[in-house]
């Protein structure tokens, strides 16, 4: 096995090398897969879903390649010789105690007697050891495994500060509560807080670890303006109609779609009249070969909601959660990413925006 190979090398040399791996599974190996799709194509296959399109893929060896790698490389990310899970236990003590220092009262609420719900606990998601909700210094973890999730994304135009841009003129007015669900480490919640100090924020997570490292984070920022609190995007507890934006970034395909409805139940309760919730997720619908891909990887990166989600009718959910004004729109992650002329992997970025009434 790959992960098994002894190395001397240090811990960032070897995840550069796996970064370096998946930009090449990123560049090289995607286009290849659909030149050997095309190719069958070309001989007369016409496959009508992505399952069939799965089963004509599914002995060729460039794909085969293609899906080992892709695996494999997420393995040795997280729990190879110097795995981002192998290589943070080293240094739990240190974590742990930074963690523990205490932050403004406001920064954090945790829930002591908080019970995750099922869906999450079954699956180590992304292939991270235990979740990024179980292990204490988890979203040190899941921090430093974000960067190399799509390796495509420039940090000069950080998907999260254009997501953030993109909800606040989708807003249309002026804004001063946004409620960003599932915040994680706070990546997707800091854009708003540090570069709007004027909107006050609340993150949204169940993930203990993350809300920590979020919170210290925001204190290390010297934030003043930001809450992160432990509860279900589902059940947040937090007041109605107070929020002008309810955002989400990278959730919902983390959960099933029972549960996506009752959060859109919930973004619309938290919504003012007129405010908007704008979600950014993955749907793949008019390309069977990126759905096809898009499906494989829900499978070898740990994430079976995926396809779920893809396949559940958003439009619906929405109406039953109260919104009738719906837009579902392809998301440029960076300048490019749309053009025809990137041909390398990506997710398939969309944004899923609901006004409610005013
Ligand atoms: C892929 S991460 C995205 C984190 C963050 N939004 C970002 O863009 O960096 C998805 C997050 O959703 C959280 N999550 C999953 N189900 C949730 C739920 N029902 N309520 C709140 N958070 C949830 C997970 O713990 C995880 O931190």
């Amino acid at each position: 096995m790959l992960d098994q190979i002894p190395t001397h090398r240090p811990f960032d040399a070897f995840q550069s090398f796996v970064l370096d791996c998946k930009m090449f599974w990123t560049r090289q190996m995607l286009p290849e897969v659909r030149r050997a799709y095309e190719e069958k194509l070309s001989e007369g296959a016409a496959p009508a879903t992505a399952e069939e399109v799965e089963a004509l893929m599914r002995d060729d060896t460039t794909y085969q390649f293609f899906g080992w790698f892709e695996r494999h490389q997420q393995r040795m990310k997280y729990s190879g010789r110097h795995g981002l899970a192998v290589h943070y236990a080293q240094f739990r003590e240190h974590l742990a105690r930074e963690l523990a220092a205490p932050v403004e009262e406001r920064l954090l609420q945790l829930d002591p007697g908080f019970e995750q719900p099922e869906y999450y606990t079954s699956i180590d998601i992304h292939q991270h050891p235990g979740g990024v909700w179980s292990d204490e210094i988890a979203g040190y973890v899941y921090e430093r495994g974000a960067k190399s999730t799509a390796p495509m994304l420039r940090k000069s135009e950080s998907l999260h500060h254009r997501l953030t841009a993109e909800a606040l003129s989708r807003a249309g007015r002026e804004v001063q509560r946004v409620a960003d669900l599932g915040c994680g480490f706070g990546g997707s919640t800091r854009p708003f807080y540090m570069d709007h100090p004027g909107i006050e924020v609340v993150g949204v997570e169940l993930s203990a670890p993350c809300l920590r490292l979020a919170a210290r984070r925001a204190s290390e920022d010297q934030a003043r303006n930001v809450t992160f609190r432990q509860a279900d995007a589902a059940d947040t507890g937090l007041e109605e109609g107070a929020y002008d934006i309810v955002t989400s970034t990278m959730v919902l395909h983390e959960m099933p779609p029972r549960h996506i409805e009752k959060v859109l139940k919930e973004s619309h309760r938290l919504l003012a009249p007129g405010g908007v919730s704008v979600h950014l997720d993955f749907l793949v619908r008019d390309d069977l070969f990126r759905e096809f891909i898009h499906n494989g990887h829900s499978r070898r990166n740990n994430e079976p909601f995926m396809p779920p989600l893809n396949r559940m009718d958003i439009e619906a959910a929405h109406r039953e959660a109260g919104f009738d004004d719906l837009e579902i729109v392809p998301f440029e992650e960076f300048t490019g990413a749309l053009s025809p002329e990137n041909t390398a992997w990506r997710f398939p970025w969309t944004l899923i925006v609901a006004r409610k009434a005013a």
